[in-house]
């Protein structure tokens, strides 16, 4: 899904004229993507021009336009277009590392970047990336963004570590994972809503309504991801990767308290193992039927209504609807 359907996919709530807005500074960010990611070096370029040319959502900068117009302030849209293309390269560059991390073989349905270079060369190219990210944010040349987007880098790696560290843990505390998700994702999103809500004014109430929207919107993300992850045949990524490399997400820990003794030693002896297709239609069946995935979904949209509840305190406008019907779209989501 390009980043245009995914953001049209909002039932007539929003005017064509404002989709097309975002539409088109979107369209503007990929080309400033392009230019980034050319270089003298074959194995940055490949790296850079492949993961790009896969696509994504590109959640991330459209959000930061929207919450910068959500202000209701006018703005540089020059300066949203390059820091937009900024935080996509970082997502680019964490998601490079992140297949690494997880071993994965697959990203929006093609070979990720360590499969087709190797970990060692994907992981600088990455690096790169995030090092070009680091000079648009320079020649945006605002202390306080560069510092904001810095410390959000740091959160977000650190987040990655922390989730790591619990790899393997099938035990682990919903409180903990939680935390996770805050650290590698929410943290994240959270920030293009705050630095989209910089850029345009100066309002302590305004940004912290964007950002109060974004670290909620973020939360409610990543756990529809890892929903997906088990249920969804249509996400570009192995099914039950997670499962399968020992992570535990909400379904599972949901599941844990309905599962007798020999259930719960079942699912722990396949965790962190490549489980063959029976034995995860067992456990996804256990899952749906005993309402972990009911529980978990109920959980994102916990997140949502908060969400929901911190952009009323922004002035009613067409982008503040378009946000609110992001956060639908978050939930609903297949991809
Ligand atoms: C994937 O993010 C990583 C997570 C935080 C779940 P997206 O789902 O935004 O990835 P793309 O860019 O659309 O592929
Ligand atoms: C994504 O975590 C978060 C970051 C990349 C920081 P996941 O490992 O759950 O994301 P996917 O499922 O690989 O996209
Ligand atoms: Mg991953
Ligand atoms: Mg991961």
């Amino acid at each position: 899904m390009s980043a245009s359907a995914f953001f049209q996919a909002v039932d007539g709530k929003v005017s064509n004229e404002v989709l097309d807005l975002i539409s088109s500074e979107v369209a503007r960010v990929e080309q400033e993507l392009v230019r980034q990611v050319g270089s003298q070096i074959g194995t940055v370029e490949l790296v850079g021009q492949s993961t790009l040319k896969a696509g994504g959502k590109r959640l991330r900068p459209a959000i930061l336009g929207i919450a910068a117009r959500a202000t209701g302030r006018p703005f540089d849209s020059e300066r949203a277009i390059r820091l937009g293309a900024c935080m996509e390269m970082i997502h680019m560059a964490t998601l490079i590392h992140d297949d690494v991390i997880d071993q994965s073989p697959l990203r929006r349905g093609q070979p990720t970047a360590h499969t087709q270079v190797g970990a060692t060369p994907a992981i600088l190219a990455g690096d790169v990336l995030l090092a070009k990210a680091m000079v648009l944010l320079a020649e945006d040349g605002d202390l306080q963004v560069i510092r904001t987007v810095s410390q959000m880098v740091v959160e977000m790696a650190e987040g990655e570590v922390r989730e790591l560290e619990v790899r393997n843990q099938f035990d682990l505390s919903e409180r903990e994972h939680m935390e996770v998700l805050r650290m590698k994702t929410a943290a994240f999103i959270e920030c293009c809503c705050l630095v989209g809500a910089m850029i345009a004014t100066d309002d302590a109430t305004t940004i912290q309504a964007l950002r109060d929207y974004g670290a909620e919107i973020g939360l409610a993300f990543q756990i529809v991801d890892d929903l997906l992850d088990y249920r969804s045949n249509d996400t570009g990524k192995p099914k039950a990767g997670d499962f399968r490399e020992g992570q535990a997400t909400l379904p599972l820990i949901l599941l844990r308290k309905s599962l007798n003794n020999e259930e719960y030693a079942f699912a722990q002896r396949h965790f962190g193992t490549e489980i063959n297709s029976d034995d995860l239609t067992l456990l996804t069946g256990w899952m749906r039927d005993r309402g972990a995935f009911d529980e978990a979904e109920s959980r994102a949209e916990r997140h949502v209504e908060i969400a929901l509840a911190a952009l009323e305190r922004l002035p009613n406008s067409e982008s503040r609807t378009l946000l609110e019907s992001v956060s639908g779209l978050v939930l609903s989501r297949s991809r």
